[in-house]
Formats: structure tokens, sequence, C-alpha cells
């Protein structure tokens, strides 16, 4: 039984609000010159010549491709696009390198080590917008320092499916907690004066045919769920560019949806900036009237659509010919409003790696999320005698997800396991690679005088015969995930869960760590004593991992999704189209050849914690849960459901940091949870603070042709330590309003 259910003690507040325009979060301008920039941008479209205006709208990928490659202009950088500029009219040529968790090596070309942040799961562990700011702001000065001015960042692509092979790249299931990260992500980067896209608008919610998978979810479902994440992350974030995503929606590729990038995006949200196509997204030339600015990647796609084939379309139709001049016009105001041709970013330039390690390494220490600690056997004493450490490569370092956000640190990789022989396209991708940041090293560091074994685990007999003579073992659990290809199912890989087992029967003191893309299956939970959640800790994780659990770190991670108790839980027990689609990604054209229907009617809004309170279903571990190594205690919420005040208090014997949660839990009596506030905390021992929230009346509200509507009704809500546990509940009567986002 779902904990909430049993609570008692509701008060009712009658308060009548009437909302005008969603408060919480006021769109900004992330840089220099955007207010003027509109003026410059419209000023030289008019001196541009016919030939000018198809030079900004298509580009190439910037690594060779295929068996006779045309050359690179001498500038482009290798690297996962170029845009040529216009030097007659100072228009820099656009550089673009992928960027979601760091700069990327891209498949090798270019070994100039970058710093590679934790996971995006791993980052919105930490549901520290400030932090996502600040890993922003690093990977793009290393963007920058390398010459690139635009980033491919901002995935926040809501998790409807734990078995999507990208998890790892995005921020979770929450509209609310991903769209204010992701915002604060592209803030942090394009303080740079660089751009940022965010991406892969919309629904791209799975790999398993990502080229033609046909999403089915109707409007008021897709505004409260996936597209409110990217309204709040432009509104926070003001990325210059928005890229959109792979498949099909309602039959339309997402890159050629008149209804998702011209109505919704520009019209209704009046964005200014522009859209580029995923790479190989492209269906025709249309594209450009459905709302496509840019053809990125063009050599994937069927043809170049966007060169002189547009222009002289532009001269025969008028459509085509306005379409072009705002295509031009939305790509210069995305340069102007960034400032990337006042301050152009140039090759070279110096990477402090230690200074940027250490911000990777913060996230990581506050993106592990604790999930088991029975006996308080975690944090480990730094006299502990005999310590067995068990497989995941610990000794060499931790891994890392695989695609295009694959990112190498100075040196290459520790390990790279290529898992295949084949020289196909994305060949380069299936590469299991691990930072080197060894968490065997980092914790002989923290324990210097203990007997520390490691067993690379392959032989289950010989891990056991090592976890019997140690006081403690530590068994480090991965898997692999990677852009393309999705999970089957929800177990750990290589058999790992039957050493996990093993060792745990062989010592009651087994700790696990593990280091996945997203939420795995755990059948030897309650043989262990602890777990805790690594995901890929990225280029400093070792330190941070051993930081862990040795205490001089005091876990505040939060989970940003559900982990299931079984696939059963899940609207799809399946990965739609895995059976006959397994690894079919990335080779075919975005044409009508194949039929995938995957249908997100089923859940609608009511991703991942929702769906679970929708269906009474208890997790394996929650939304919002993560343990402490001290205890806090939350109470007097006060709202009027605009705003909330409580208090937290640390009433355990550590400094640490607690993240609150507050919960709209159901509307006139129908259960409805939604994530409607929260507050990483750090407190002293004993020490308390008064938190007030500003709700976002949008996770009240439903969607509607005419606008966001707040019915008249009884709202109830709760504060939670996690989506399933949560105190009691504070009743307040709202009127119904109406209101524009
Ligand atoms: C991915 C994008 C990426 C692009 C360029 C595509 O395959 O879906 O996220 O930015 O490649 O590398």
């Amino acid at each position: 039984m779902r904990k909430w259910l049993a609570y008692s003690g509701a008060t009712i507040a009658v308060i009548g609000i009437v909302y005008g325009v969603a408060g919480a979060q006021v769109a900004q301008t992330s840089s220099t010159g955007a207010d003027d920039a509109d003026a410059r941008a419209a000023a030289i479209v008019e001196q541009m010549t016919a030939d000018e205006k198809t030079i900004l709208t298509h580009g190439v990928m910037a690594i060779h491709l295929g068996p006779d490659p045309a050359p690179f202009p001498p500038d482009a950088i290798p690297g996962a696009g170029y845009v040529p500029g216009i030097p007659r009219l100072n228009i820099p040529a656009l550089k673009e390198t992928d960027a979601s968790l760091g700069v990327s090596y891209v498949g090798g070309l270019r070994n100039d080590g970058a710093t590679a942040l934790p996971s995006g799961l791993a980052m919105a562990s930490t549901w520290n917008p400030g932090l996502m700011e600040e890993g922003g702001r690093m990977i793009g000065s290393e963007a920058r320092a390398k010459g690139f001015n635009v980033l491919l960042a901002g995935g926040v692509n809501l998790m409807r499916d734990p078995r999507n092979g990208r998890n790892f790249e995005y921020l979770g299931e929450d509209p609310l907690l991903a769209g204010e990260l992701v915002g604060h992500a592209i803030r942090g980067i394009q303080s740079n004066n660089i751009i940022s896209t965010i991406k892969h608008l919309a629904l791209n919610g799975q790999e398993t045919g990502r080229k033609f998978a046909d999403v089915q979810i109707s409007e008021a479902a897709a505004h409260e769920s996936d597209l409110l994440a990217f309204k709040i992350g432009i509104e926070i974030g003001n990325p210059g560019s928005v890229m959109c995503a792979y498949n099909r929606i309602k039959g339309e590729q997402a890159c050629d949806s008149d209804w998702l990038l011209n109505k919704v995006l520009k019209d209704d949200w009046g964005y200014k900036g522009f859209v580029m196509s995923d790479w190989g997204a492209v269906p025709g030339l249309q594209a450009a009237i459905h709302g496509l600015d840019q053809q990125s990647g063009e050599q994937l796609d069927p043809d170049v659509f966007f060169d002189e084939t547009l222009g002289e379309m532009a001269r025969k139709d008028e459509a085509y010919a306005t379409r072009l001049d705002d295509m031009n016009k939305r790509i210069l105001w995305a340069i102007y409003a960034n400032g990337v041709d006042a301050h152009p970013a140039k090759p070279g330039g110096e990477i402090d790696f230690d200074a940027n390690g250490d911000v990777a390494e913060e996230v990581a220490k506050q993106g592990v999320v604790l999930l088991r600690n029975e006996r308080s056997i975690l944090p480990l004493a730094k006299n502990t005698k005999r310590i067995a450490i068990i497989g995941g490569f610990a000794d060499s370092g931790v891994m890392s997800g695989a695609g295009s956000s694959q990112v190498m640190g100075e040196g290459g990789a520790a390990i790279l396991i290529p898992l295949t022989a084949s020289d196909g396209p994305i060949s380069i991708f299936r590469n299991q690679a691990y930072h080197r940041s060894s968490p065997l090293k980092a914790i002989r560091e923290m324990a210097p005088k203990a007997d520390i074994r490691y067993r690379d685990g392959r032989y289950i007999s010989n891990a056991v015969a090592q976890a019997k003579k140690a006081d403690v073992a530590i068994v480090f659990a991965t898997q692999w995930s990677t852009e393309g290809y999705d999970q089957p199912d929800l177990t750990l890989p290589y058999n790992q869960d039957a050493l996990i087992a093993a060792v745990a029967e062989a010592n009651p003191n087994t700790i696990v760590v593990l280091e996945t893309g997203g939420p795995v299956l755990m059948p030897w939970l309650h043989e262990t004593a602890a777990v805790v959640q690594a995901w890929y800790p990225g280029a400093r994780g070792g330190e941070a991992i051993a930081s862990i659990l040795f205490g001089e770190t005091n876990p505040s991670g939060r989970l940003p999704i559900t982990f299931p108790a079984s696939e059963n839980q899940l609207p799809r027990p399946k990965v739609d189209g895995f059976d006959i689609y397994e690894g079919d990604f990335s080779g075919r054209p975005p044409s009508q050849d194949a039929e995938l229907i995957v249908d997100y009617d089923i859940e609608g809004s009511d991703v991942g914690y929702r769906w679970n309170a929708r269906k009474g279903y208890e997790a394996l571990f929650p939304f919002g849960y993560g343990l402490s190594y001290t205890s806090f205690e939350m109470s007097g919420l006060d709202t009027d459901g605009s705003t909330a005040t409580f208090e937290v208090k640390n009433t355990g014997k550590r400094t640490g940091a607690n993240v609150a949660q507050l919960y709209l839990v159901s509307r006139n009596g129908q259960v409805k949870q939604r994530l409607a506030g929260y507050k990483r905390v750090m407190l002293k021992p004993g020490r308390s603070e008064i938190v007030t929230l500003s709700i976002d009346p949008r996770v009240l509200a439903d969607w509607t042709e005419e606008g966001w509507l707040i019915p008249e009704g009884v709202y109830e809500f709760a504060l939670g330590d996690n989506a399933e546990k949560l105190g009691s509940v504070v009743a307040v009567e709202l009127e119904e309003s109406l209101f524009q986002d």
C-alpha cells in the first residue's frame, strides 16, 4: 500500500487565486545584446544576396563519412557539425560539437581531451540548478577553448522508458525538475558567448526505430509532460537553438511538423531562435515551410534540401522566400543575442583541467544516491582492516555511456572495449569506455592502512573466496548503455546479478556500487548491506564514490526517476518494436518504409511516479528517494497553492543536505500526483531553515486549447521525502482560472 494513502491531519485553507501568467519562471535573456539582436538580424538579412541566404541554412557533419568524403573547409574542426559563415557580413562560421556531458570526442577523431561531467541522470540527482549552471559554464568554456561556438547540449527528453539507451544523457522523468535543470545548464553554457541547443524536440523516448517510431499522444498530455520540460528549459535558459527529434509524432517527422515547430514552438511559445535538425532527420524541402530553419549533418539525409534547392524555390514561391528570410533572421538572432560574433571562439585556448575536474567531482558527489544502508554500514571507518573490491573494472576507472555524447579525458580512456568489429557508420559508438578515475586507487587513499584486494569478478568462485576473507566486500556493477540501442530488459548484464548474490551470501557486509545508465532490477537487494547508485560518475567518479563510502561526503542525491519493482509496472512491459528493430537506429533515412507505433497515450502525462500513483504501484525505489548519513524532519507546511512555506531541520549528527520536495497529491479527491516544487537545503546538525517555494501553476493545471486551466476545487499538497513517502496533507480550495504561458 502506498504510504501517503494513509495520511491524517488534513487542514483546509480556502483561498481563491487567479493566475494571470505562469508565475514561477520568468523568461530571461541569457547573454549580451539580446535586446538589439532582433534589429541587427533583420538589418543583416536585408543586406544578404540571394546566394548568401542559403549559406547558414545547412551544414555538414564535420566527420569524414563514406569511402570518398569531400574535404572540409580549412577552418572546420572535427566535430558534429560545420556551417560556413559569411565573412563579407561578418557572420562567423558555426562550429558545432556534441556536449551534453562535456565536449565530445567524435569517435577518437579529436584526441584533445575534455572534462567529462557525470551522466545527465547523475546531474539531475543533485536537484541543484546552481550546480547545473556551473557544469554548463565549465563545458561551455572547454568548447570555446577548442574553437566551438555551438554546443549540442541540453538533452531533456523525459524518461518514459527505463530501457531507453539514452536515458543517461537526459534529466529524468519530471518536467519541472528536468526543465529547470536543463534551463540552468544552458544558461551556464551560453555565458561563454556560445550558442546552446535544447534537444530533442520532442517525445524522443526510445532509440529502437528512432527514425520512424511514431509517437501517439494527445496534445494535452504532451503539453503537461515532455513539452512542459522544453518550455521551462527555454524560459530559463533561452537557448539560441532547438534541435528537433528523429521520431515521428502522430505520423509526422518531428523535424517536419508544422504543429510542433510552427504552432507550438514559434507561435504559441514565441521562440525566437532557430530550429536545427537532428543529424539525418530531414525528410524533404517542405520541412522549411513546416518550421525547420537549418539542415544539420546533411550528408546523412536523403538529399541536401536547404542549399540551392531551397534558394530556387524561394525565387519561385513567396511562402519559401518569406520563410528563407525568417530562417536567416533566427540564426542571426541566436548569434547576436549570444555575442558569438563579438567574442569569437578560437581553437588553442587554455583549459584548466584540474579546476574543471573539481566541478565534475562536485557534481558526482552531489549526484550519487545512497539507496540502502542497513545497520549504518556506511560510512566505512577509515581503519577498516580488510576490504575486497570486486568487478566493474574498479581497478582502472569508471564507466561512461556512449554515443555522440561520449567524452574522453586527457590521455583517452582507461579501458576501451570495442563491442563490434564492424566498420558500419555507427560502430564508433559501440565502444565501452571507462574514464581514468580508479575507485580502487581512491579507496586506497581513503584507507591507506587497510588490506585492500581487487578481484575482477569474472570468476564468481574467486570473488567469493576473496569476499570471505574481508571485513567488507564492495562490488562494482555496471550496465553500459549507448545512443542508438535500448536495453532489452532491466537486468544487469554479464551475469553480475549472480556475482552480487554470491558475494552477498559469502559476506553480510556487502556493498554494491552501481554504475548504470538508468534503473536496474535488484533481485539481490535484501541480501546486501548497502547500495550506492553512482550512475556514470564522470571524470572524477572514483574519487566521488570513495568520498561517499568513507563519509567525507554526506550523500544528498535523490532519484530523478522511478526505479520500477518489475517491468510489469511499466506502461509498456517491452520496448515497442524491440523484437523487430533491435539496434535499427540510424541506417535508414527518415522515409515511410517502416511502421512502428509507440503509444504514449497509455500513460499520457502520467510519466514515472505519476503513473505509479495512478496505478497504486510501489516502486523498487521511488522518484525523489535517497538516504543520508544524517536525518531530517520537515514540518509546518503552509500553502495557498501559489507559494508554500515549511521548515526543514537536520535532526541527526552530521552536516548534510536534504532535498525538500512538495507534491500535489490529489485534486477533487482524484489521485493526481505532481512535483510542485523542491529545494536542496544544506544544514548543520540541529539547525533548521524556513523554505519558501513558488509553485508553477502549470503543474496544477490541465492544458486545454484555450490555455492552462485550473479547475475549481480542492487541491491536496504534501511534503515528501520522496514521491511515495509523504507527510500530512494540506488541502487548498482554488477558484477556476485560465491562463496562458
Ligand atoms: C544525435 C544528436 C547529436 C547529433 C550530432 C545525433 O545522432 O541524436 O543528439 O547532437 O547526432 O552528433
